[in-house]
Parts: C-alpha cells; sequence; structure tokens
C-alpha cells in the first residue's frame, strides 16, 4: 500500500483554534483552558463533548489525539474513560461516554472502569464467557443506527478490536493514533513515553458513509476523573487506487464486509487456554486437598478405633 506522507493537517482543536468563528462545538461540562479542553472535571455525574461543525469528507485520514486522564480516585474507582466519534448524530447527551447509544458510525473508547467485573447482577455467565482484561481498554464499536452498546459489559458484545492501554494518572503524555485508510482502520497507542506507536485494533472491511462529524466525549459517574483532549489532529492521507477500488460503492450504512473475522473470537476467549488451565488447575487443587483432609479424617477415625480397642 502506498500513502503519500504529503500528509495535510486539516483542523487541530487546541486552546488557541477556539475563537468565535471556531469550528468546533463544546457541550456539557466541557471546557477550554489555555493548554486543553476538559471534557469533565474530577467530580461525579458530569458529560462533556466537543464536535466538529464540519462533516468529514475524507475517504484517507489520520487522527492523532493527544489526552490525559487524570484523577484523585485509586485504581478501580475512577472513571468512566472517553470516547472519540466519527458519527452521523453530533451534540447528543446519553449514556455512552457522555454520548447517544444507537450511534451511526465510528465510536473508539478509552474505557477506563471495568463495570463487567463490578456487576454483581449479571449471570456467572458473563463472567466465564468474556475473560478478565486489564483497564484502562481501548475497544472499537461500529454502529449502525441499530446496535446498542451494553455499558454493563463493557461493549464486549459489539467490540471489534481493542487492547489494555496504561493511560491513566501516566507520567507519560498519552497518545492515540486512528488511521483509515482504503477500508481498514488501526488503532495504534503511545502511552508509555516511548515516542513509538504499539498496535492496538486493526479491522478490514470496515465501510463508513462519508459526510460523518468528528466528536470527543466523556463521563462520569460514581466515579470520575478529569478527562482532558490536549489535541486533535485530523491529517488528509493521499492513497492510490485501483480503478476497481475507485469504483466500489459508497455506503449508506456503517457496516464491516467481514464479520467472520470476529465470529467466534468471544467465544474463543471464554473458553481460552488460560481458562481452562486455570480450571484444570483449581479442580486439581481442589480434589488434592480434599484427599488430604480425607487422609486425616480417615487417620483420627483408625486412631479413635484402635483406642477404642485397648
Ligand atoms: C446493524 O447491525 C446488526 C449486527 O450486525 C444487524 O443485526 C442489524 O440488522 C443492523 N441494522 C441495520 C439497520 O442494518
Amino acid at each position: 500500500m502506498t500513502i503519500f506522507w504529503a500528509v495535510v493537517l486539516l483542523h487541530v482543536i487546541l486552546c488557541l483554534g477556539f475563537s468565535s468563528s471556531s469550528q468546533w462545538d463544546l457541550m456539557g461540562t466541557a471546557m477550554v483552558t489555555p493548554d486543553y479542553v476538559r471534557l469533565t472535571p474530577d467530580l461525579q455525574s458530569r458529560q462533556g463533548a466537543v464536535w466538529s461543525r464540519v462533516p468529514c469528507y475524507l475517504r484517507d485520514w489520520e487522527l492523532k489525539v493527544h489526552f490525559k486522564i487524570s484523577g484523585q480516585g485509586k485504581k478501580n474507582f475512577n472513571g468512566d474513560g472517553l470516547a472519540l466519534w466519527l458519527t452521523k448524530e453530533r451534540m447528543q447527551n446519553g449514556p455512552v461516554f457522555g454520548n447517544m447509544n444507537q450511534f451511526t458510525g465510528l465510536g473508539i473508547f478509552v474505557d477506563t472502569y471495568p463495570n463487567i467485573d463490578k456487576n454483581r447482577h449479571l449471570e456467572s455467565f458473563d463472567l466465564l464467557y468474556f475473560s478478565q482484561r486489564a483497564f484502562p481498554y481501548i475497544s472499537v464499536m461500529l454502529g449502525n443506527g441499530t446496535l446498542t452498546y451494553d455499558h454493563d459489559r463493557d461493549g464486549r458484545t459489539t467490540e471489534l478490536g481493542g487492547c489494555t492501554a496504561i493511560a491513566r494518572n501516566s507520567i507519560y503524555d498519552t497518545f492515540l493514533l486512528i488511521r483509515y485508510v482504503k477500508n481498514r482502520l488501526t488503532v495504534m497507542t503511545d502511552v508509555e513515553g516511548k515516542q513509538e506507536w504499539k498496535d492496538c485494533a486493526d479491522i478490514t472491511g470496515l465501510r463508513l458513509p462519508l459526510g460523518y462529524f468528528f466528536g470527543a466525549s466523556s463521563a462520569t459517574g460514581d466515579l470520575s476523573d478529569n478527562h482532558d483532549i490536549i489535541s486533535m489532529k485530523l491529517y488528509q492521507l493521499s492513497v492510490e487506487r485501483t480503478t476497481e477500488e475507485e469504483e466500489q460503492e459508497e455506503v449508506l450504512l456503517p457496516r464491516v464486509d467481514n464479520m467472520d473475522q470476529f465470529q467466534g473470537k468471544v467465544e474463543d476467549e471464554g473458553t481460552s487456554g488460560v481458562h481452562l488451565f486455570f480450571t484444570f488447575l483449581f479442580s486439581v487443587l481442589g480434589l488434592g486437598v480434599l484427599a488430604v483432609v480425607g487422609l486425616i479424617v480417615y487417620g483420627r477415625w483408625k486412631e479413635n478405633r484402635r483406642k477404642r480397642f485397648y
């Protein structure tokens, strides 16, 4: 694949970008400071977002996001995270990191709170089905207007890809790179201060209609954090296309061409080798403990019997 790195920086959202002629709208608790846009402060039950006013008609692009998540809460006593969007809808608040559910388009979530581990009302089936993972967790979802993000399960039912990224209260600058080239979406992170991109998600055949809006949103609940966007830079990428690729029809609804690449993934996870290993290990340990207890009881019983006979 040839990408001409004669990229064009299109929009930069940064303090200075926010003038009256700004191409961005703020909503909720979002506020602009000289150094960043704070989507939510480290306070309970806040929602904030920033949305581009200009629809995006780029076919190939790259979005580089410099963000910061910080707060007073100890690990797992913070939340909920932030989301980046490229959707048909804009400026709608709701339950998905401060944005509406059943959205149409792309959502990329930096989730800092593991709901699935804490929801006691969920069936143990869920805990078995979805293996444990470390948070913050970055995940990708493509909404088509009817798909629903399941907050209690951290979106595991609709997730197309993702990775753990230790990006909260970090001493390093934390970055996300989202690249969309020829219907292939790649997400990369730079959160370890190494100045290099680490693969996070790679989804092919992901088809997004043109004319959607970029945005970023965040929400806090019982738990909170500061969720800051330091910068969001959108680059246009020039990519060579064959005539065949040129003629590919535009889609009207977002969709993934080959959903097979994800089918069975969740099930595999549920009965992963690690899971089986631990089940086996604990079974063996359990049997071992039973055997020892049995031997002790048997020993006592025999001794008592012997004593009675003397
Ligand atoms: C949205 O996607 C889901 C899952 O792939 C599918 O079942 C549903 O029919 C789609 N909705 C529309 C309107 O295409």
